[in-house]
């Protein structure tokens, strides 16, 4: 099983993820599964492409020096094209010598766009679908996920939440059987380091610009201090876990910019932590409430100590109570890391397909 990926976006994370495969092609060959890259589409690369596989030193060369495509130009086969707009991206994502599209272009809270276009055009044409884009799985789960079936296709999107910390496939395979009636996460990396850097004494626009600086921060960081990125992740997680049909509307949400210096470092001498907490819980009628607030936790709490950049997420569970998975929750090769771990499962899945044909 090979499988000819078209990167759509070529930030931070599929950098990453072009990085982790050059470093993981032994490991990904002895699993059989050969993966090569046949088209990337970036407003400020253009479109590259080459049937035959794009080479991974030369965009990584492209990459590290401002995105000059002339590695790339160089290469037999591979054609540049400079000037592009959503049309020339979706006549991309559906050409034949792609097999799954790796859709990891920023995440607009409110349509989801231009990112669910390029998901829906994919699963359409029979493509998997690979994301950590958080916006069309929190707004059209339901939709692209039935888009899916329909195509005899697969939607994977383990990078949304946590980045590359094992969370939604955890939920799909050691946790089934335990009933999950709720959980509580620390779910935004960005955030969490801004409440640390404050504990430690620093001002709230230097962390912010720090957590920039990492890698850590949406194109918009308001969209992780005012709890916007943690709403999606909540609505991503319930409606996984318990097909909820969860909106962000129905989640109410506050961010950390109204608490000060002094709170934290007040509630640090008495032992406690301010955190950004994104919660929901399935009633017994089966409805469900969610909510995403700062909250002061007591030492001892499963969340007080997770700190920096790290995420970590409880789950109330009936047979095994509180289960929490804890990890990086942003960065670059972390949340590539997700990528990787959704095409292993991709090709396992296609594996077990062809022995039962
Ligand atoms: N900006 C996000 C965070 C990235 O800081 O958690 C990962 O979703």
């Amino acid at each position: 099983m090979a499988f000819r990926l078209a990167l759509i976006g070529f930030g931070g994370v599929n950098q990453g993820l072009v990085e982790l495969l050059k470093a993981k092609q032994d490991m990904l060959q002895k699993a059989g599964l050969p993966v090569s890259i046949t088209a990337v589409a970036d407003l400020r690369l253009g479109l590259i492409s080459n049937p035959q596989g794009i080479g991974l030193d030369a965009l990584l060369d492209c990459a590290a020096n401002g995105f000059s495509t002339d590695a790339l130009q160089h290469e037999p086969g591979t054609t540049v094209q400079h000037e592009i707009d959503l049309q020339h991206t979706l006549a991309l994502i559906s050409a034949d010598y792609v097999d799954v599209v790796v859709e990891a272009t920023f995440t607009d809270p409110n349509s989801g766009e231009p990112a669910l276009s390029h998901c829906r055009a994919a699963l359409t044409h029979g493509k998997h679908v690979i994301t950590t884009n958080k916006g069309p799985i929190a707004l059209a789960q339901r939709s692209l996920a039935q888009l899916a079936t329909e195509h005899g296709v697969q939607l994977k999107y383990e990078g949304a939440v946590m980045s590359g910390t094992p969370v939604l496939r955890q939920i799909s395979t050691t946790l089934r059987g335990c009933d999950i009636t709720g959980f509580a996460g620390i779910l935004n990396g960005t955030s969490n380091y801004v409440l640390e850097r404050l504990a430690q004494g620093h001002e709230f626009d230097a962390a912010v610009k720090e957590a920039q600086a990492l890698g850590y921060a949406e194109a918009n960081p308001a969209a992780d201090l005012e709890g916007a990125d943690v709403q999606l992740k909540v609505v991503i997680l319930a409606n996984t876990l318990w097909d909820a049909g969860l909106t962000r509307a129905d989640v109410p949400c506050r961010g950390i910019s109204g608490l000060t210096g002094s709170d934290i470092r007040a509630a640090r001498t008495a032992g406690d932590n301010w955190k950004l907490v994104g919660s929901a819980s399935r009633h017994a009628d089966g409805t469900v409430s969610a909510s995403v607030e700062p909250r002061q936790l007591p030492a001892g709490h499963s969340l007080h100590s997770v700190a920096g950049v790290s995420n970590a997420i409880s789950f109330e569970t009936d047979v095994l109570g509180n289960i929490t998975i804890s990890g990086p929750g942003a960065g670059r090769v972390e949340t590539a890391f997700a990528i990787l771990s959704d095409l292993i499962e991709l090709a396992e899945q296609a594996q077990q397909q062809e022995a039962c044909a």
